[in-house]
């Protein structure tokens, strides 16, 4: 906030104006900031917010290999990482009340949906992401379907079930073409689609008699098939403000051509080109204008993420599901774009300040490749030594980030489903593939499994 100063004369301070200081940089000189989370997109974020000038002290609970790795811009100290489940709100509150972080960063649902913002606020600690009553957008499939068709958001034809007999005679009203989900969280997996009639009866007891994802199913929604190109969305909001970014697009399934299973996200890339500017602006527009005048209708205070995944269809733009944190591996090819601070940005939607800050991109595009165990989404092994990742860090404009990974005897082993997001940003998708793929080439598990066809579908081929 220094203005320019005369020649070799140093700052000029009658042009200092003390009164617009960011009162977080007032607050926070040295700032304490604590992570929630493990995953790639926690590596993502813990990145990002390590390079904002503000963070004195970062750790993150419980983080992984790569996350212990990154450093400080402030002054090039590590992240710490403390080994506490991110579902395990006494604890992390007990960490909170020892070490008095200025600020927490929520990167998963499930802390989120168990109400940690709500626990941290009422003793007194700053945290960002929505708080148990607003996360419920992502917690039950029910609330969101009920909220979006109150309140005039263009969703999918939908019906909601506690009895199954009832659910299977809506699901041949579609002639079996559906999406039938359970309710509650399931990792991203409790999500079946159908395409006949048997199809769907089958889903509809895999569900609620089997009880395939829990306690989850014990409620059902049902969508209409819908069909088009599916793409994210993620909207930054403050309880008045929704902040869009642009378009990205995940890779679900496990398999190239879009076939195998559903998976948490085989990759991503941003821009996705199939919305101009200024259709994107119409979209979101669509979709988050009556999500906020909603929201104060019904007296919800959204601070944090909105993803809102949507299918482009023929007639128009709908909303499949709404989550309530940031996508991934979305984050992964977001942050690798987003040239804001963004302890800075995240502060403001805590803060109710959004208003002020406008989200800045670069034009690059970015490519985010998921390297998987062998065997995921099913059963995988653990514990394989991974090489060559810092071969893949050397190379420009690279990003490895770590999801499922730990350090075992001075090696970093795989210790999860999704164990690498390989992220390279170029100034066009077919550069930034080409070099994301030239990263994963650099590096080798046992049985590593990852989609050859990431962003494939927005190039030419
Ligand atoms: P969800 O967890 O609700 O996003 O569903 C997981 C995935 O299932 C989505 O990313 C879509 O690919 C697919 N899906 C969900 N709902 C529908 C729907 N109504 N029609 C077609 N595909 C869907
Ligand atoms: N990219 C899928 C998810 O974050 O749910």
């Amino acid at each position: 906030m220094l203005t320019q100063s005369g020649k070799g004369k140093g700052p000029d301070l009658r042009l200092i104006n003390l009164s617009r200081l960011p009162t977080f940089l007032i607050q926070y000189p040295r700032m304490k900031l604590l992570l929630i989370g493990s995953g790639g997109r926690e590596h993502a974020l813990a990145w990002k917010l390590a390079q904002s000038p503000l963070v004195a002290r970062m750790w993150c609970a419980p983080g992984n290999a790569g996350i212990a790795e990154e450093r400080l811009a402030k002054h090039g100290a590590l992240v710490e990482c403390v080994p506490l489940p991110a579902e395990d709100l006494p604890k992390l509150l007990a960490f909170a009340q020892q070490e008095r972080p200025d600020f927490t960063v929520v990167g998963p649902d499930n802390p989120l949906a168990a109400g940690i913002v709500d626990l941290f606020q009422a003793n007194g600690f700053k945290i960002w992401g929505p708080n148990k009553q607003a996360a419920q957008f992502e917690g039950s499939k029910a609330f969101s379907q009920d909220f979006m068709e109150r309140h005039g958001i263009p969703t999918a034809k939908s019906g909601t079930f506690t009895d199954p007999v009832a659910a299977k005679q809506f699901a041949a009203s579609l002639d079996g073409r559906c999406a039938v989900k359970a309710d509650g969280l399931a990792l991203g997996k409790g999500v079946l689609l159908t395409t006949s009639v048997r199809e769907a009866e089958q889903a509809v007891d895999e569900i609620m008699v089997s009880k395939a994802f829990g306690a989850a199913g014990q409620r059902i929604v049902i969508q209409e098939l819908l069909e088009g190109m599916e793409i994210s969305l993620h909207a930054l909001c403050d309880g008045k403000v929704a902040k869009l970014f642009p378009t990205s697009q995940d890779h679900k399934r496990a398999l190239d051509g879009d076939a195998g299973l559903n998976t948490g996200g085989m990759g991503a890339y941003s821009p996705a080109p199939f919305l101009t500017d200024a259709e994107l602006r119409t979209v979101g527009e669509a979709i988050l204008q009556p999500w906020l005048r909603g929201c104060a209708a019904d007296g919800i205070d959204f601070r944090g993420l909105l993803y809102p995944g949507v299918m482009l269809t023929k007639s128009g733009p709908k909303v499949l599901e709404f989550n309530a944190r940031f996508g991934d591996p979305e984050t992964q090819v977001y942050l690798t774009r987003l040239e804001n601070d963004l302890v800075e940005l995240l502060l403001a939607s805590c803060e109710g300040r959004l208003a002020d800050h406008e989200l800045q991109w670069s034009s690059n595009a970015s490519v985010c490749v998921v390297m998987a165990s062998g065997g995921y989404p099913g059963s995988y092994p653990k514990g394989k030594v991974i090489t060559g990742i810092a071969a893949a860090n050397a190379l420009p404009n690279t990003k490895v980030f770590h999801a499922g990974t730990a350090l075992k005897d001075g090696q970093t082993v795989t210790n999860g489903g999704r164990v690498l997001g390989v992220t390279a940003w170029a100034k066009d998708l077919a550069t930034a593939r080409n070099a994301a793929y030239a990263a994963v080439e650099k590096i080798h598990f046992e049985a590593a499994h990852f989609r050859h066809d990431i962003a494939a579908k927005a190039l030419p081929m």
